[in-house]
């Protein structure tokens, strides 16, 4: 079952809008990049990889209604383009990367016709999204060596088709592991405040006939005391160079929970999502988001009026708690500062 979040059809971008899922599957469509942006701010498509490849097909539609000016007027808008969607989130370093690989090729070659270098875009665009899912299964078909039949994976959040071109990284290593004939069963934390566990995870999952439980984030550690846990595999937003890994909030707690029951404890993510610029996860930016994810369920207040809330959307977890990174360039461990720069050399 191809589960496609992200589609470009005749010049249209539409999005299978995952704020309404799992009661309903409907795609919306983004008219404007300004639409496309709200998409990604209103988490209508989320996940790293999945924003970048938004961002750089909103781009597109930006472009597309520039009209034939003169050049410096198209650069400007082009620019500001850039700069709304730069601002939509600010962890999921592929969102970055994707902006970035669509300003190259503007300062690549800055004076062709302006025709051209909207086709050159829409091109460059298309071609994020298709290695996206290219790099996925590269992912899968490595990560996949980690897993023995019979083994029940914890998972976090949604790392799956949902969160990438399709295919998924964290969930695309459990495709893998699946097409290789393991029998494999996959434990979904509900992921509070956004329930992308119990909301994507799970929907992802049953579309493809793999076997999923959902638990609430405070019964992980129970779980993983009672042995029943035999790895765990997570995606990531950003992964600083020396292997400090940002992802969604309670990512960190289950490494330290897995690291006391010595679970091996892995991220799958492309080398899109690494971040050389950084040294440590530190200098990572965590999203703050709306206090009522946290106050309200469903619309409904859960928490008194007046009462302070923090929604902190990601967390990070140090590179001594992970086990190994499983990217698309092959499966890295520890020293990461020295092994992920290898692997951009490959
Ligand atoms: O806030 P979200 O839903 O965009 O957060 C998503 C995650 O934290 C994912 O684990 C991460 O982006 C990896 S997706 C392949």
């Amino acid at each position: 079952m191809t589960i496609q979040p992200i589609k470009w059809k005749k010049n249209r971008l539409f999005l299978l809008d995952q704020t309404r899922l799992p009661e309903r599957e409907r795609y919306i469509e983004c008219r404007t990049y300004l639409d496309a942006a709200r998409a990604i701010k209103k988490m209508v498509v989320r996940g790293a990889p999945a924003i970048g490849i938004t961002a750089a097909l909103g781009i597109v539609l930006g472009v597309e209604a520039i009209p034939q000016q003169n050049r410096r007027r198209f650069l400007t808008r082009f620019e500001k383009i850039c700069q709304t969607f730069a601002a939509t989130r600010p962890t999921a370093v592929n969102l970055f990367w994707a902006i970035k690989r669509m300003k190259k090729l503007v300062a690549h070659d800055p004076f062709p016709p302006l025709k051209e270098l909207k086709a050159l875009m829409k091109k460059e665009a298309l071609k994020i999204l298709e290695e996206d899912v290219k790099s996925n299964k590269r992912i899968g078909a490595f990560g996949s060596q980690l897993l023995k039949n019979d083994d029940t994976i914890l998972t976090h959040c949604n790392a799956g088709a949902l969160a990438t071109g399709g295919y998924g990284t964290a969930l695309g290593v459990i495709r893998a592991g699946k097409s290789q004939g393991k029998r494999l069963h996959v434990v979904a934390d509900e992921t509070r405040p956004f329930l992308q566990g119990s909301r994507l995870t799970s929907w992802e999952l049953k579309k493809d006939g793999i076997p999923v439980t959902v638990i609430t984030d405070n019964m992980a550690a129970f779980m993983m005391q009672q042995k029943r846990i035999d790895a765990i595999i997570v995606g990531a937003d950003r992964i600083a160079a020396n292997g400090d890994v940002a992802n969604k909030i309670g990512t960190y707690s289950l490494a330290i929970v897995a690291r006391e029951h010595k679970i091996p404890f892995y991220v799958a993510a492309p080398l899109s999502t690494i971040d050389f610029s950084i040294k440590t996860g530190r200098e990572i930016p965590i999203e703050e988001r709306n206090s009522e994810e946290v106050s309200h369920i469903s619309g409904k207040r859960v928490v008194p009026k007046g009462i302070p809330v923090w929604n902190p959307a990601f967390d990070v977890t140090p590179n001594r708690f992970i086990s190994a990174i499983i990217t698309d360039q092959g499966i890295t461990e520890k020293p990461y500062g020295k092994n992920l720069k290898k692997l951009i050399s490959l």
